[in-house]
Order: C-alpha cells, then structure tokens, then sequence
C-alpha cells in the first residue's frame, strides 16, 4: 500500500519554464525546449517536476499573475505543446504538480475586468471590494519596500479592491460559491490533462476571511481547504496539494487537516530557516527544536524539504539575532538581502565551498520528507544580483558553454532574462555538458545522492528520531521502517568530529555506510566512533550483527 504514497518517497524538480529551454529560438523558454530535456531530467533521477505557472499572464510577477486559467502562454507555445510534454514526461514514469494560484487573479483577467463594471455585474463579487478607503490599506504588506498598499481604488468601480500581493493582483473572494465552482473547474480541467498534483500558491491567504478592517481578526477557513481536497480527490484518489504555506508550527497540523482533509504536502519554511541558521552557526541546537516543533504523525501528511526556491530565503521567523547571524554569513551586503526578511542569493554563492554545498544537499535528502530541488543547483549555478527583486536567482539554466548557455539560439538582448556570463559562475565554465563528462562533478554527485535517497525509503516513510551525540554542531538521525534502520550525521561545522555512539539500537549494530565500501563493526564494549571529516555527512544502515 505504500505506493498509494507516492510523494513520500520521491525527489521533486521545480522548474521555470521561462528560464528552462527555448526550443524556437525567441528567447524565452517553452514546451518544446523542456520536452526535449526530460532525458536529462530522467537521467538525474526526478520523479516528480513541479511547474511554475505558464498560463497567459502580464508576467508582472514571474507568472503568478494569471490572466486566463485555461491556457498557455504564447511565449511559451500551444496547449498541444504542453499536452505534448505531459505525455512525454509520463511516458518516463515522470509526474508532473503544477501551480494552483487561487488566491488571486492579474488585474487583466477577464473577470476582474467585468468586476470593474460595478455593483450589478456577475463578476464583481468575485472580487473583494471596499467604498471606502479601509482603516488597514497600508497594512499586511507582503513585500515591503515594493508594494505600497494591500488595498487600492479602482477608477472605473469607484471602489478600493483588496490585493495581499501586489496591486495587479486582486484577491479572489473564495467565499462566493461561483468562484469556488470554477476553481474546481480549474482542478478538474489539469487532472484530466494529467497532473498528479499542485503546488497550491499561498494557502494561508486563499483561506483567511477577507474584508475592509479585517486583517487583524482574520480568520482561517479550512473548510475551504477541505473542500478543494475532496474534490481533487474524488477526481484522481492519488493526486497531491502541495501547499506553500509559511505558518508557525503549531498550526501546521489544522493545515494538514487532522481528519485527512487538507494538504498532503507542506514546504517546510520553517525547518529550512532554522536549517541555514545551522550551517551559519555551526550549532544545530535550533534546527533540532525545529524538527521536533514541526514533527506531525498524520499518516498521509509530509514535509516538503527544500534549501532554495524561486522566491527569496525568507528568515522571517527567525530571531532578530539570529537572522542577522545567517544576513552575516549568507547575505551580508545590503542588496543581498530583500524585504526586510530574506536573502536573494541562489545556494552555491550562499555556501561557497562545495563540501559546505554537499551537507546542505546531503542533508535535505535526508531530512523528515520529501526533497524538492531547485533546477540549477545540481549544478553550483550562481545568481545576478543586478537584476530585480527576485529575479537574481531566475536566471537561464546553463547547459553548454554554447552562446548563451546553450538555453537559447535568440540574441543575447532577447533573452528573457541573462544568463550568467562572468565571474566564478559563468555558462562556459560552469553548465551541463562540462560536469556531465566529469565523474567528481556537482552534477554527478546529485545523481548519485537522489538515487540513494530512492533507495533509502526508511526516510521518506518511516518513524524519525534524533540521536544525541553531544556535539551541537552534529544533527544525528535515525529512521526506522519495517524493521529497518537508516541513522545520517552530518557535521556543520569546518572542523572533524569524532561521535561516540553508546546507545540506541546502533551502538548494537554493524553500521554499513552506504556511501563507501566501509562496514563499522562496534567496539569490545558496545558502541561506535564515527568520524565526520570538515562539513563531513554519513549515512549507514544497521546490520544486525
Ligand atoms: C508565492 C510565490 O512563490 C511568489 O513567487 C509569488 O510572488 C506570490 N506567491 C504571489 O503569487
């Protein structure tokens, strides 16, 4: 039955298509461009892709800002193109989520367009309106810095609109049952085009209730949630909501839904804050609170696990010192930083040296959950601080030392946007083709740890436990999955450790490491040293002796 939980033990792939491929040479990347990549993508080892959206949009926020649900953008091809590509990566046992925005629309939707009617056109309540300037317009600002307001007047409704994100982005009212119909038209219409699930776009604010004055007291309506789950799942019964939703830890559960009726999957923002607190601290006290914190026993529920995403590093719910301790290390320049909270750096210019790289990697294959990689840092690819807000880490994907990466036969000045070509890493030293054809590259290092991660389903199913070792700077963790052992350290710190193992059902066993040909018998009297080199990782698996 374990296979009806497929996300559980599966390594997922988020990809742009805009910065992907371009397969007809306009510049940005389309269906084509990735169809003919899923080789690479199969040789990698993905089991699962996750789509950013490709919908017509303004493409004022990266795509986020969709204009027409039931299409693809012309930038990047035809529907047939995209129905193409689902067949393509399905024939290759690849699944494919894709983005759910739901929480809100672009201005320039066809329904917001008709809501701007006024009062007595169908659409308006799709919307959220206010006749007057509401008491919190300037508050619940999501990107500080760049968006001014959470409320705006519209000319043509002489009314304000309500937009958690930016202003040409109004918030659809989920509470009028018309928009919940066609939300589940939009569901219905990519399962039967094949998706195996969604990356629902922030959850917390499709849920919350929505009103003039209204944000201090909202309030979260997983009712919503559970409706949207029941209908994905009488559709497909093994499709996945896979939710970003950055809460604190003890409302994760009521997002999960105690009762098996809310999201499947959560990205673990919190987890992952604590986490690049540990590689700047080199104490892993926090970050092991944090997957206690986070710790959930709903059988359907996991944790997606991620190091970086599209978005930037957001260290919001850290302590004030403590971010400023990861702003130090990881993004001590002011124009690193963004929103008041985050660090807009991709990870290998974060992390610098490639052992550093290698235990962050190691380490979210190895975390309680699902890995979910960002394309480009199996390679180490940098990021172009010149570019706006969050695009500095959306730069093209660089497959050869070929003219601009091998991503595009456009001109240079039509790329959507540049690809990385100075410094440490630039395409021609730094892509696809080089560290293909070197056996010690990033690229051939990832492969083998995603298959490795596939191969060690103890994690992705079984019961999780830390194991004291004494040392903050070494998180210790043991997995156990029907009658089977898995224990991982990893060392945060520059300096080797040497762990004493005295209890627990490894200090009985032979540990197999399950990176080298190295088997570690227990010593006279029971127990075992393991030595982690510098940022040294170890995963073994109990032999009974
Ligand atoms: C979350 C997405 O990750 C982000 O990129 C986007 O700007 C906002 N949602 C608004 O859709």
């Amino acid at each position: 039955m374990i296979d009806d939980y497929w996300y559980k033990n599966a390594t997922i792939y988020s990809l742009d298509l805009e910065t992907f491929m371009d397969g007809n040479g306009d510049g940005v990347g389309d269906f084509r461009g990735l169809s003919a990549r899923l080789d690479y993508l199969q040789g990698l080892g993905v089991d699962v892709i996750w789509l950013a959206p490709f919908q017509p949009t303004p493409n004022r926020d990266n795509g986020y800002d969709i204009s027409d649900y039931y299409g693809v953008d012309h930038r990047h091809g035809t529907p047939g193109d995209f129905a193409e590509f689902m067949d393509l990566a399905n024939d290759r046992g690849i699944k494919v989520i894709i983005d759910l925005v739901i929480n809100h629309t672009s201005d320039q939707h066809p329904w917001f367009q008709e809501a701007r009617k006024g009062k007595d056109n169908p659409y308006h309540d799709w919307y959220v309106w206010s006749d007057k300037k509401p008491s919190d317009a300037e508050d619940g600002i999501i990107f500080p810095g760049v968006q001014e307001r959470t409320w705006t007047y519209d000319r043509k409704a002489q009314q304000y609109y309500f937009h958690r994100f930016y202003e040409f982005q109004p918030d659809l009212n989920v509470s009028n049952p018309a928009v919940r119909e066609e939300l589940h038209r939009v569901i219905g219409y990519y399962l039967a085009l094949g998706v195996a699930g969604f990356r629902v776009d922030a959850v917390p604010f499709v849920l919350e209730t929505q009103g003039p004055g209204k944000l201090d007291e909202a309030e979260i309506r997983f009712e919503i949630l559970e409706d949207l789950r029941r209908f994905l799942q009488w559709h497909r019964g093994d499709a996945i909501l896979l939710g970003e939703a950055n809460v604190a830890p003890r409302q994760a559960k009521k997002y999960f839904g105690e009762g098996g009726g809310g999201l499947h999957m959560m990205f673990n923002f919190y987890v992952n804050q604590f986490l690049f607190h540990a590689l700047a601290s080199e104490d892993t006290t926090a970050l092991r609170e944090a997957l206690e914190d986070t710790r959930t026993d709903l059988p359907m529920a996991q944790w997606g696990n991620f190091l970086r995403n599209h978005d930037e590093l957001d260290l919001g719910r850290l302590t004030e010192e403590q971010r400023q301790q990861v702003f130090a290390h990881f993004g001590p320049e002011k124009d690193m930083q963004l929103y008041d909270r985050g660090i807009r750096r991709r990870l290998a210019p974060m992390l610098g040296e490639r052992p550093r790289i290698e235990l962050a990697y190691s380490l979210m294959f190895s975390l309680p959950g699902t890995p979910v990689m960002r394309y480009g840092d199996e390679l180490g690819m940098g990021d172009d601080l010149s570019l706006n807000e969050r695009d500095a880490v959306r730069t093209p994907m660089q497959w050869s030392d070929e003219a601009n990466g091998g991503f595009s036969r456009a001109a240079e000045k039509q790329l959507v946007h540049p690809v990385i070509g100075d410094g440490a890493y630039a395409y021609p030293l730094l892509n696809v083709e080089n560290q293909m054809r070197d056996a010690d590259s990033l690229l051939n290092w990832t492969k083998k740890i995603v298959r490795l991660r596939k191969e060690t389903p103890e994690i992705g199913y079984g019961e999780w436990e830390l194991i004291e070792t004494k040392e903050p700077a070494v998180l210790g963790l043991r997995y156990t999955f029907r009658g089977k052992v898995v224990v991982v350290f990893h060392n945060f710190s520059n300096r080797p450790i040497v762990v004493t193992l005295k209890k627990g059902p490894e200090a009985e066993a032979n540990l197999l490491d399950l990176r080298e040909v190295i088997e570690l018998e227990p010593g006279e009297k029971g127990g075992h040293q393991v030595r982690l080199g510098s940022y040294g990782y170890r995963w073994f698996r109990l032999r009974k002796v």
